[in-house]
């Protein structure tokens, strides 16, 4: 493993949350930052009539307007990783060091609504991911691929979860295989096959992989964000918001935070700083040639009824907003009480510290989302949720 400057990296989904912030931050680091999007978030989002709250510019005005900022520049291609022409021309063509794949449909609501969605969940992130492990063998064999799994891909099991691989004994005998995954939506599902086919193109071509199975990340800003002015986004819609964006929102216009079920369940949380913090540490430290590593990356976890409680919190203190906390039955089927310890100490051990928790982070989006407060009142009925993972009333969806 060994450090590396002036790097040439491939941003695959630059267009989003953790993209645009992740350039950012490279660009700061002197790495060169070529990127891709095919603006498909921005278009999905619009679909269910939603918005990112913070104002997000155009590709092209982030660009000019970072060019203006830093005398950096960003190539920017756009197109759909799922093309396999369209991905071959553009590695051909910028040849970089490391591959960052974040251009996946990655809401867990969108992949459950119907076939259609289900089959464009599967096949795009799948299909993307495929190219992607064949542009590198064909063209690039020495590169990194860092791609961006969730921790949503091992479920809740009764027992402590390893960072990807785990001792077995069974039968008298000893093996040291793949922790069983058991995803809750197709999008966690297509992760899951992923996972699985870059362990696989690992083994037969020796391909540099780092398959991070990343928490839910939360935050508005990185010091980037902060500098430049210039947001990334944030949304808070049922379908492709998270429930502590919900929360915050819904605190925001004064509205009942709405808890799904019981409200018990539990997941691993990050700030979008120490996401970006691990990302770019994943991509200057290499893997080994024909390494395939695991992270799980999150630094605390919450369950929903903490998230609520703290939004309630804050808001009381900081916005001086009353809210109360409702329990809506769960539009989801998932364990609502489990038990959930997965071990993280593979980034720690190559040099992450964190720097940020729910804690300091949560005044700071509330404040950005009561800045734009007017736009969140624009999407005020698309926060509760109509996506049910089985309706037993509808015919089934084709
Ligand atoms: N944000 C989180 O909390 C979180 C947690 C765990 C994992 N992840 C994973 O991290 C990655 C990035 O997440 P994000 O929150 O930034 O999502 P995002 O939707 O904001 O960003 C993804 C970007 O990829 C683009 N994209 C999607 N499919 C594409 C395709 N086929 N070709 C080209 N571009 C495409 C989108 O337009 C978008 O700009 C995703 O793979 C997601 O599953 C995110």
């Amino acid at each position: 493993m060994y450090y590396q400057n002036n790097m040439k990296v491939a941003i695959l989904g630059i267009d989003g949350y953790i993209g645009w912030p992740l350039a950012l931050r490279l660009l700061s680091r002197g790495h060169e930052v070529v990127g891709v999007d095919s603006l498909y978030t921005r278009k999905r989002v619009s679909e269910v009539h939603s918005d990112s709250v913070t104002p997000i510019l155009s590709m092209e005005e982030r660009i000019k307007q970072i060019e203006e900022k830093t005398g950096k520049t960003i190539k920017f291609h756009k197109g759909d990783v799922n093309d396999p022409d369209f991905l071959y021309r553009f590695a051909e063509e910028t040849r970089p060091d490391t591959f960052v794949h974040l251009a996946e449909q990655r809401s867990a609501p969108y992949s459950m609504i119907g076939l259609t969605q289900a089959r464009e969940t599967l096949m795009q992130n799948m299909g993307g991911t495929l190219n992607l492990i064949y542009v590198m063998k064909d063209i690039l064999p020495d590169s990194h691929l860092l791609k961006l799994g969730t921790m949503g891909e091992y479920g809740t099991p009764n027992i402590d979860i390893p960072e990807g691989f785990f001792e077995v004994k069974y039968n008298g005998r000893e093996d040291y295989l793949p922790f069983p995954k058991f995803a809750g939506s197709w999008y966690h599902w297509s992760k899951v096959h992923d996972t699985n086919n870059l362990m696989f193109a690992n083994k037969v071509w020796n391909l540099k992989i780092t398959d991070v199975m990343q928490g839910v990340v939360y935050g508005t800003r990185t010091p980037e964000i902060e500098k430049y002015e210039l947001y990334t986004r944030f949304d808070m819609d049922e379908v492709w918001g998270t429930a502590l964006n919900r929360f915050c929102t819904q605190a925001v216009l004064g509205y009942p935070l709405t808890a799904y079920g019981k409200g018990e369940q539990r997941r691993g949380f990050l700030s979008l700083e120490d996401s970006i913090s691990c990302l770019t540490l994943g991509i200057e430290k290499e893997p080994e040639s024909g390494q395939y590593r695991v992270y799980n990356q999150f630094d605390e976890h919450y369950s929903i009824n903490e998230l609520a409680s703290l939004v309630k919190e804050r808001a009381k203190s900081v916005l001086k907003i009353d809210v109360k906390v409702d329990h809506i039955p769960n539009p989801r089927v998932e364990k609502d009480e489990h038990y959930y310890n997965p071990e993280h100490s593979k980034l720690k051990e190559l040099g992450y510290k964190p720097s940020r928790n729910l804690k300091d982070d949560i005044d700071s989006i509330l404040k950005d989302v009561f800045n734009f407060k007017e736009k969140a009142m624009s999407l005020k009925d698309v926060i509760k949720p109509k996506t049910l993972w089985k309706d037993e009333s509808k015919e089934k969806a084709r």
